[in-house]
């Protein structure tokens, strides 16, 4: 059997360090499997712009697109925060995530066990969380035109939000395929009492559902669900979003999970998987070995089960994760919420201990052959 070939794009801030993490997990799950995978290391956003080769080098781009699937850190930061739009870290990923054809952003969110009282939920509103964000990653506001202009002497900025149908269709036909494997239930987010796009959503999907009977479809506006969320996040399985309503629900829902730090996202629907934790370059933590690596040691896991269809490694990925945590394990994030070191220890939950992202990477490694 050939080795499978992935690319990593550690990015700025903790992006390098929590890719590592990531990478070290998917090389010792796969060897314990008996599989082989090779790692490329490619440049991407600041640390690409600071080298003089621009965001998204060409060179990255053709090795993602000549490879088995892509792990990407995280863009962007303060350094580059003055450079023109098209010239920023964060304009290279959306670059790189429209070459890879990636219109298929998914992010599972889930509480895990032993994790309650991480979130600063109640722990009865969090409990049972497991739902996943179906962001569309190609269109919208993201890529419609935008700019400046004077108009009678006052300046003018804008950005256009624009949707074709069969953008709208191969992602809901993603979704709608994902809720079936799932609690069969679909919610499309959107702003259709306002926006035109929005409505051209309802239309698509309404139109669909016929071909989903077995799968119950509802429809909601953003504002309303941003509340549901954090009120009845059990009562939710699939939603489906734009892009831009995506993107900030994610964030939000990552509360439900107890930190940004433990979501991975897929993005997918091209040749080659793109692979990538939901938070960002974490510029008040970086280099300081804080980082929560799980966002992204589960992406590769992600990786692993969608682009390299190795589900016995993921699966063995998850699962030390899971232990991990179970034993008490926490980075730093997990203990904003209501935790507090030592605590536990009674009553069969086992204290908590407050690691770093190397320490939090070698339990987990540790763990992978219990499940090989
Ligand atoms: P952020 O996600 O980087 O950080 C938000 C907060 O969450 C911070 O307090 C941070 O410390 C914390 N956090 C995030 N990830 C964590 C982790 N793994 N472990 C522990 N704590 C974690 O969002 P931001 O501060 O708004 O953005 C910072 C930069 O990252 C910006 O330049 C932004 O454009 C970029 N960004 C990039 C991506 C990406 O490349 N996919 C995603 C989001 C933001
Ligand atoms: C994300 C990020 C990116 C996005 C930025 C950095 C371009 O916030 O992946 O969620 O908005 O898509
Ligand atoms: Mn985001």
């Amino acid at each position: 059997r050939s080795a499978a070939h992935v690319v990593l794009i550690g990015g700025d801030g903790i992006g390098p360090e929590v890719v590592e993490a990531a990478a070290q997990c998917l090389e010792e799950a796969a060897n314990l499997a008996g599989r082989e995978v090779r790692f490329t290391r490619a440049a991407g956003g600041g640390e690409a712009i600071d080298r003089g080769l621009g965001p998204m080098p060409d060179a990255t781009i053709q090795a993602c697109l000549h490879s088995d699937g892509v792990l990407l850190g995280a863009v962007g930061g303060p350094r580059w925060d003055r450079l023109p739009g098209a010239l920023r870290p964060e304009a290279g990923l959306l670059e790189l995530r429209r070459a890879l054809g990636a219109f298929a952003n998914i992010r599972p969110v889930r509480l895990f066990e032993g994790l309650e009282d991480a979130t600063p939920l109640r722990p009865e509103v969090a409990r049972g969380t497991d739902l996943v964000i179906v962001r569309e990653l190609l269109g919208g506001l993201y890529y419609g035109a935008r700019g400046r202009r004077d108009q009678d002497g006052r300046i003018l900025a804008f950005d256009t939000m624009e949707y074709a149908d069969v953008e709208i269709d191969r992602v809901a036909r993603f979704a709608f395929e994902l809720a079936r494997k799932r609690r069969r239930k679909l919610c499309l987010v959107d702003k259709a009492n306002i926006l035109e796009t929005s409505r051209l959503w309802r239309e698509r999907v309404e139109s669909l559902a016929g071909e989903y009977p077995d799968v119950e479809c509802t429809y909601q506006y953003v504002d309303s669900c941003a509340m549901k969320l954090v009120q009845s996040p059990r009562s939710l399985d699939v939603l489906l979003c734009e892009n831009t309503f995506g993107d900030i629900l994610s964030d939000e829902a990552a509360v439900l999970a107890g930190s940004l730090g433990m979501l991975a996202s897929a993005s997918i629907g091209g040749p080659v998987g793109l692979y990538e934790p939901v938070h960002g370059t974490a510029p008040d933590i970086a280099g300081q070995g804080l980082a929560n690596p799980i966002g992204a040691i589960l992406s590769a896991a992600l990786l692993a089960r969608l682009d390299l269809q190795w589900d016995d490694v993921a699966a063995m990925i998850e699962e030390a994760v899971a232990a991990t945590l179970q034993e008490g394990f926490r980075t730093r994030d997990l203990v904003a919420g209501r935790a507090t070191e030592g605590a536990g220890g009674g009553a069969g939950t086992p204290a908590v201990r407050v690691v770093g992202t190397r320490e939090m990477t070698a339990q987990i490694l540790e763990r992978l052959p219990l499940f090989a």
